[in-house]
């Protein structure tokens, strides 16, 4: 499949060598996450909450999966930077609005690798003291994990490469691509 199929007059399709997940296949695991998600919670309170910027489509399109009332909200944390991601830092650059405290949360992320960024977060929501808290992610890349996380529901396992699209950035570009996949090395 030609990534400019998708997107045929687009610049930023030309970058990409080769489609990981195409719109269908992702528009199809993000039914069936949020059918699980509203069977697991029925009848309950839920606050789903989503890791800024990279969680931006995922959200947009799982949150109309889900057919249960829900309450949203958004934190920000400092863009990829492989020096910092090592230590285990996070820089917090938007934090919630609404209180977690006695509520069950569903923590949104787009991609765990390490592992580092997630534990940072979830260690700084447990401290809030939530009644639950579970980790919905889009995708996951196994083979680098340093930390072990509870991921309660998955999108995807995807192979220890840098992918884009999909909400998913290479220096805040190619986020607006319907589909993930891989750069040609000419764009890095
Ligand atoms: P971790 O701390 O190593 O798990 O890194 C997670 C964060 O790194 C994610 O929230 C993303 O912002 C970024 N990241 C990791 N892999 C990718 C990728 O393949 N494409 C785009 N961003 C990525
Ligand atoms: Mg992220």
């Amino acid at each position: 499949m030609n990534p400019s199929d998708f997107f045929p007059y687009s610049e930023i399709a030309k970058d990409v060598r080769e489609i990981l997940l195409t719109p269908e296949q992702i528009q199809r695991r993000v039914a069936e996450l949020g059918q699980q998600i509203s069977t697991d919670y029925v009848a309950q309170d839920l606050l789903v909450v989503g890791v800024l910027k990279g969680v931006l489509m995922f959200m947009a399109d799982l949150l109309r999966q889900i057919t249960i009332p829900v309450a949203v909200d958004f934190i920000a944390v400092s863009s990829y930077s492989p020096e910092a991601r090592d230590k285990g830092f996070v820089r917090l650059v938007k934090d919630l609005e609404i209180p977690i405290t006695g509520r069950n949360v569903l923590f949104i992320e787009d991609v765990v690798d390490t592992g580092l960024t997630l534990n940072y977060l979830l260690r700084n929501l447990r401290a809030r003291n939530p009644a639950s808290l579970e980790v919905c992610v889009m995708f996951d890349k196994p083979v680098r994990r340093l930390v072990e996380l509870p991921l309660r529901y998955k999108g995807f396992d995807i192979p220890d490469q840098f992918v884009v699209g999909y909400g998913l950035d290479y220096r805040e570009k190619y986020r607006n691509l319907p589909f993930v996949g891989l750069l040609k090395a000419e764009a890095f």
